[in-house]
């Protein structure tokens, strides 16, 4: 099956010269709340999108602005790995790359650092937005896991970021704020005018 995404950045590319133009986002999401930030990302900045897999990652090739996002799992942005493995092969070094994680922890400058560390990321390209959890319609497989880790989670978070992490579990919680984009926007924005 074609590809609209990839169509439309071969034809554009194309129409540059055959260089690579443009910004894709690339999401993995488990219940929905990262996803949501890929699509209000993706259409402020006009970009493709397109949901992580492993035999469509290699399109970012075609793209000189990279946005990834991946929601946040025992203190890893999911699937980041697996652009930083072919960092080589996509060519990563002459692009620019944003990198947003959705979690439950808190907003602090103290755990977007923990976060850095534990992705190996540097802290100017992160971003760090506020996710979704609901106990009751969380998938199966998220909420086993989430039980299996209840003593590790909290791993290297300071007592008080820790404690807010807690709360959002037990209660559940919504922090889906669409302005907490701006942020990523603007830099991505920047980095097109600068070209
Ligand atoms: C198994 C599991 C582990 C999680 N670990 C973390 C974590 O280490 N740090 C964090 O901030 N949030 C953590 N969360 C919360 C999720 O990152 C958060 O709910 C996020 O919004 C999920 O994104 P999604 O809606 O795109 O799947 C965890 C959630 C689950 C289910």
């Amino acid at each position: 099956m074609k590809n609209p995404n990839r169509q439309a950045a071969i034809r554009r590319s194309e129409a540059h010269g055959g260089n690579d133009t443009d910004t894709i986002v690339v999401y993995n999401s488990s219940n929905g709340s990262s996803m949501q930030y890929a699509e209000l990302i993706a259409k402020a900045l006009d970009a493709d999108i397109i949901p992580y897999s492993k035999k469509t990652l290699g399109y970012v090739t075609l793209y000189r602005n990279i946005v990834f996002g991946g929601w946040i799992r025992a203190r890893e942005i999911t699937r980041l790995n697996m652009l930083k493995q072919n960092a080589g092969q996509f060519g990563l070094a002459g692009k620019n790359i944003f990198i947003f994680g959705v979690g439950l922890g808190p907003d602090t400058e103290e755990y977007k650092r923990l976060i850095c560390k534990r992705n190996g990321i540097e802290r100017d390209t992160f971003y760090y937005l506020e996710g979704r959890y609901n106990p009751d319609k969380i998938k199966r497989v998220d909420a086993a896991s989430l039980a299996a880790m209840k003593n590790t989670i909290y791993g290297e978070m300071s007592e008080e970021d820790a404690q807010v992490l807690r709360e959002r579990i037990e209660n559940g919680y919504d922090g889906v704020d669409p302005l907490k984009i701006i942020p990523l926007v603007e830099a991505v924005m920047k980095a097109k005018e600068i070209r």
